[in-house]
């Protein structure tokens, strides 16, 4: 008989940023695909939620902010308890502050590389620990092409995001041997409420679009199928690799 390898029906799946943006178009690609949500989120957004049930899911969100770092233990432990196994866990959730460099405030630095880059390696440790016990995971986190380049007036978030993609890759050599999948997901310039600044500055919107190969911001709904793939038995031996989802921007 024949299997569809991207099949996740029955698969449990955790998407922190869930509540809205490109974590909710992860959380509803996954949910199509058949697995089971459990949004971890600061805010609680119920009509993601209806959305999610709506493809015969189960979905609940975890009202818990990511850089309360000494709450893990807790966080694992009633989700695992409840859900008995996690399969899949996508670490999506994100902040953005913007200042000249020169003037950067120590403050944004902590709370920047805290949400993009502690809390997702800590996430990863966490459940990446569960997922060894139980000989497979999968697990995606989402950089940026910051992880690539620069950018301009954003380094906390740059030096988050390219550390998120190398830590992965020393995260893929431990645990791929354990049947643990650790890949990330570089989105390009989606339209979400992130980059709300830059769309409505009418210099830089036009020189984003004028890069972008496919002459359009990025829609959330353009990230789900690397996340199913990523999710899924098709990509089994795929680790340690960041996916480019960005409209052609970095064939430039
Ligand atoms: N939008 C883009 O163009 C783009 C491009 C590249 C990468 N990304 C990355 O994708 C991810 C999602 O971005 P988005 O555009 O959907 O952002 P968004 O601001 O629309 O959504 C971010 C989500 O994360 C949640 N969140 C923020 N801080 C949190 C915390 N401390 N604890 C728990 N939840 C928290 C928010 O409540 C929100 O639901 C981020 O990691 C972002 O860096 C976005």
């Amino acid at each position: 008989m024949k299997s569809n390898p991207f099949d996740l029906s029955g698969k449990n799946a955790i998407v922190t940023g869930g509540s809205r943006g490109l974590g909710k178009a992860f959380a509803e690609s996954l949910a199509n695909a058949g697995a089971n949500i459990i949004i971890v989120d600061v805010d609680r957004n119920e009509q993601t939620e209806k959305e999610i049930k709506a493809y015969g899911v189960s979905c609940e969100s975890i009202t818990f902010d990511l850089a309360n770092f000494e709450q893990y233990d807790d966080l694992v432990n009633s989700i695992v308890n409840k859900y008995q196994h996690i399969d899949i866990l996508v670490n999506n959730a994100g902040v953005q502050r913007r200042h000249p460099s020169v003037d950067f405030p120590k403050s944004d630095w902590d709370l920047v590389l805290n949400v993009n880059l502690n809390a997702v390696f800590f996430m990863c440790q966490a459940f990446g620990r569960h997922m060894i016990k139980q000989g497979q995971g999968k697990i995606i986190n989402i950089a940026s092409l910051l992880a690539f380049q620069g950018g301009f007036t954003i380094p906390a978030y740059t030096a988050a995001k390219s550390a998120v993609m190398g830590f992965s890759k020393s995260l893929s050599n431990e645990w791929a041997s354990k049947g643990i999948n650790v890949n990330c997901i570089a989105p390009g310039y989606i339209a979400t409420e992130m980059n709300i600044p830059l769309m409505n500055d009418e210099t830089r919107n036009r020189q984003i679009m004028e890069r972008i190969p496919a002459g359009r911001w990025g829609q959330p709904s353009d990230l789900g199928g690397a996340a199913v793939f990523l999710a899924s038995p098709a990509s089994d031996y795929i680790d340690g690799h960041t996916i480019v989802v960005d409209g052609g921007w970095m064939g430039r």
